[in-house]
């Protein structure tokens, strides 16, 4: 008897509203009747070969019921009869009959992969990818056109093949407002957007339709974090929920954390309490750039005089290095030494086919100072086609930071125009 493999049914083809009972099917599948007492044996010997399915047991009862015996589910597609079986030498070992039954096996919904489900449903010949990022209970997807007509019950299906997933929702733009977070619509599940989950051994509550939040950034964090010492100084320009500054604090450094999005600002100060490093934690609402030239400009010439680092981070790619103008002649007085000047990680997106090479030239147009030679450069991801995520990371050069008279910035309210033209920047000038 050949096995009937499983088809996916035709008529759940352009279905937008779930009806798990149409994918119920009985198929043939083949296996073997082995004795109880080498049961466990041959399962673990013919790994490859039994069937995986979830929620399909690989060992069944046989039709007997017999105490004696068992069935051994085989996979239908790679076994179709005993000679395409590469096992045989090892089933004689364990006096197992080298003949093939055949048994009824019920498949439904519940024994589908999310794949399989979504590629029966959804037009031929289109991409099915049914790829999202989990935030705690939230899947987030980023549905293509072609798939919004079933958004719904794609939804559902990746609610119901994942364990703790208990709301879907697809980002409907991408992120483009100054907060960096997405416009997002429910597709399935409940409507709470309040997430909370582990990074790096923190844990993080927000409520992801309001705040920034991408858990492909926990090596970068990390990283950052790991090059922070107790007693050290962090100032946080763009903090987000704190996932830089409220591991640093626990590892004992003192962190000034900042973020402009009042609800990110809100819950940075909720998961200081939550991780019990308030005390080590001042959280500001501003600019960044009221930011350095305010809290920061007010911290750094006391901590310019002792021994304890200072890091400065500027995790906002699309626009930090822009950013870094607001360093320039921050300063009036000049210290003694150079050696405990700050050391700034800059985040910045490149397009360029030297991403490397771009960031640096760009940090040092927004500097009005040559960083060439005086940085490291670290790839933390690719974003999109042709766009990484770059971080450059620098000793903040004493001849940016102290002014000399009429070179001073003041604070301004407005964020700074985009500046392109750095060619105009003239680093004699510094
Ligand atoms: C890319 S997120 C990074 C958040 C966090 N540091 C992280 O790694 O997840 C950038 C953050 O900058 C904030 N932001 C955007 N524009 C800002 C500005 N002009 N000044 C201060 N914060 C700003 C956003 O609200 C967002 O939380």
């Amino acid at each position: 008897m050949e096995p009937k493999l499983y088809r996916l049914p035709l008529e759940v083809r352009g279905m937008t509203s779930l009806d798990k009972e149409a994918f119920t099917q009985t198929i043939t599948v083949p296996a073997l009747r082995v004795p109880t007492g080498v049961l466990n044996k041959v399962v673990k010997s013919l790994k490859k070969s039994t069937i995986q399915r979830p929620g399909v047991p690989r060992v069944v009862q046989d039709k007997e019921e017999s105490s004696d015996f068992r069935l051994v589910l085989l996979d239908p597609h790679s076994v179709s009869s005993l000679s395409s079986f590469s096992e045989a030498e090892a089933l004689r070992s364990f006096g197992v009959a080298e003949e093939l039954h055949y048994y009824e096996l019920r498949l439904t919904y519940d024994n589908l992969k999310s794949e399989e489900v979504l590629e029966a449903v959804l037009p031929q010949g289109q991409d099915v990818t049914s790829a999202f990022s989990r935030v705690g209970h939230i899947a987030h997807m980023n549905l293509r056109d072609h798939q919004l007509p079933y958004k719904n019950l794609i939804g559902q299906v990746i609610m119901d093949k994942n364990p703790g997933v208990t709301c879907v929702v697809n980002k409907m733009n991408i992120i483009d407002s100054t907060y960096r977070n997405f416009k997002m619509e429910v597709l399935a599940g409940e409507e709470n957007m309040v997430a909370k989950v582990k990074e790096n051994g923190m844990t993080y509550e927000f409520d992801f339709s309001r705040v920034y939040w991408n858990p492909r950034l926990s090596t970068e964090h990390q990283r950052v974090v790991q090059l922070i010492k107790r007693g050290d100084t962090v100032f946080d320009v763009f903090a987000g929920v704190g996932p830089f500054a409220i591991p640093a604090a626990r590892l004992g450094a003192s962190v000034l954390a900042n973020d402009l999005n009042p609800e990110s600002y809100r819950w940075l100060q909720h998961n200081c309490k939550l991780n019990k490093v308030e005390s080590k934690v001042r959280s500001f609402n501003l600019d960044g750039r009221a930011f350095i030239q305010g809290p920061l400009k007010q911290e750094l010439p006391a901590l310019l005089k002792g021994k304890a680092s200072v890091h400065v981070v500027m995790n906002l790619p699309a626009l930090a290095l822009e950013f870094l103008d607001a360093f320039r002649g921050l300063l009036h007085q000049e210290p003694p030494t150079d050696e405990n000047l700050p050391t700034v990680h800059c985040y910045g997106f490149s397009k360029d086919n030297d991403p490397d090479t771009d960031v640096v030239k760009r940090a040092s147009c927004s500097l009005g100072f040559p960083l060439e030679d005086r940085c490291s450069v670290h790839f933390v991801r690719n974003v999109a086609p042709n766009k990484d995520m770059m971080c450059v990371r620098f000793t903040l050069p004493k001849e940016v930071l102290y002014c000399r008279g009429d070179e001073h910035t003041e604070p301004s309210e407005e964020p700074a125009p985009k500046r392109q033209k750095c060619e105009e920047t003239t680093y004699s000038s510094l």
